[in-house]
Formats: structure tokens, C-alpha cells, sequence
């Protein structure tokens, strides 16, 4: 079974869902990339400042800080695997990890391409803020982020597919039909 792989989708597709149910059943570290920058905002550091703005205004953070988060952790995803939730968020960050993970054979071995309608989306996240009111869970911002993700994170499905690592799957199906999928693709 791959222990190596890369959760990409839109915003409110379930990358976060799926990450913490495959960490717990398969003993993986999940590394979702807003959740670090948001515990970094929580902290109240003079980093956490300097991302605030954009995560709440659904921006993307500078590459260079998000590649500072990953390269501590590389060796580490090299040796005991790994669920990668949120980078790489362009076809760019892809080529600049690859750069880090390629040296200590960190590279991931399968990407999960999260496959969910727009309006779904909006739903499911509006709902959500009703619940954990995150900054960037309003309608306006949540549409930005989609756009941003259609312009700037969809790419990857074919940067990957190139590299036969890309498996689209259905994020509308039901949340435990979704783990039982990613399973069946993790074990090839
Ligand atoms: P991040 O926290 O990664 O946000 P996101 O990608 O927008 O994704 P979400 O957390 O909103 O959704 P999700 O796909 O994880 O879905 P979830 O499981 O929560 O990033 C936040 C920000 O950080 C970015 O906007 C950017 O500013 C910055 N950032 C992060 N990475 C970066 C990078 N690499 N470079 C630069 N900046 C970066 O589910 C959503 C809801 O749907 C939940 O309520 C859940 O219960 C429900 N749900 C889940 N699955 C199902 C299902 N199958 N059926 C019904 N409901 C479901």
C-alpha cells in the first residue's frame, strides 16, 4: 500500500475530513497546511500576523513561508509516510517541493483529486460557518477562494495525471464512501 500521498481539491471538497479518518485508520501523519498557518495565527507571533490577512482574505500565502513549513518535516514524510492536505496549491509550489522532497525520496506516490460542484461547495461551507466560524467561511471569500483554486490549484490534475500519480474521485458521495474509495486507491 502507498503511505505517500497528496490530498488536492477545492475548498470544502473534504481534504480535511478524509485526512484526519486516513491518519486514524492508517497510522499517517496528516499534515493540513491551514491548519498549521492557522494555529500559527492563534499564537498571536509576528508570522501569525503576517498571514492573517490573506488566509481570512482567501489569498494564498507566500510560497517561501509555505516551503518553510514543509522542509522541516521532509525527512520525516520521507522515512514514515505521510497525508499531505493543501500543498501543493499551484503548479508552481508542485515544482518547488519536488525540489525538496526529491533528494530524501519524500516524493508523493499518489495524488487524490477531491471532484465537487461549486455550489456544493458554498453549502457545505456557509453551513460550516455557522458552526466553526472561520474567517474565510463567508460567501464572498468563499467564492474567491474557488476562483482561485479554479485558476491557480486545478492545474495539478493535469500535472499529475502526466505523471500517472492523479486519481480523480466523487467528494460528493458520502464521507465514509469517500474514505473506503481513497483506501481502495491507496492499495493499488
Ligand atoms: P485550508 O484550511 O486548506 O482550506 P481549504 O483548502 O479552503 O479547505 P477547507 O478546509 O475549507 O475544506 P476541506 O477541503 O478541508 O473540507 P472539509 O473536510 O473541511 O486553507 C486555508 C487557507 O490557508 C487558504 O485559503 C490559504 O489562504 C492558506 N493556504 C493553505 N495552504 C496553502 C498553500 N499551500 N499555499 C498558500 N496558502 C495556503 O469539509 C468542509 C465541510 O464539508 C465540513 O463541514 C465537512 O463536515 C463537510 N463535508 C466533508 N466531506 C463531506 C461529504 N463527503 N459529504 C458532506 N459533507 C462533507
Amino acid at each position: 500500500m502507498v503511505n505517500k500521498i497528496l490530498l488536492v481539491g477545492p475548498p470544502g471538497s473534504g481534504k480535511g475530513t478524509q485526512g484526519v479518518r486516513l491518519s486514524e485508520i492508517l497510522g499517517l501523519e496528516h499534515v493540513a497546511i491551514g491548519d498549521l498557518l492557522r494555529a500559527e495565527i492563534s499564537s498571536g507571533s509576528e508570522l501569525g500576523e503576517t498571514i492573517k490577512a490573506k488566509v481570512a482574505a482567501g489569498e494564498l500565502v507566500d510560497d517561501d513561508l509555505i516551503l518553510g513549513l514543509i522542509e522541516t518535516r521532509v525527512e520525516e514524510a520521507a522515512e514514515k509516510g505521510y497525508i499531505l492536505d493543501g500543498f501543493p496549491r499551484s503548479v508552481d509550489q508542485a515544482q518547488k517541493g519536488r525540489k525538496l522532497a526529491e533528494p530524501v525520496g519524500a516524493r508523493p506516490e499518489l495524488v487524490i483529486y477531491f471532484d465537487v460542484p461549486d455550489d456544493i461547495v458554498v453549502d457545505r461551507l456557509t453551513a460550516r460557518a455557522e458552526i466553526e466560524g472561520r474567517a474565510d467561511d463567508n460567501e464572498e471569500t468563499i467564492r474567491h477562494r474557488l476562483a482561485l483554486f479554479h485558476e491557480t490549484t486545478k492545474p495539478l490534475l493535469e500535472f499529475y495525471e502526466k505523471q500517472g500519480k492523479a486519481r480523480m474521485i466523487d467528494a460528493t458521495a458520502p464521507v465514509d464512501e469517500v474514505t473506503e474509495k481513497i483506501l481502495e486507491l491507496m492499495r493499488g
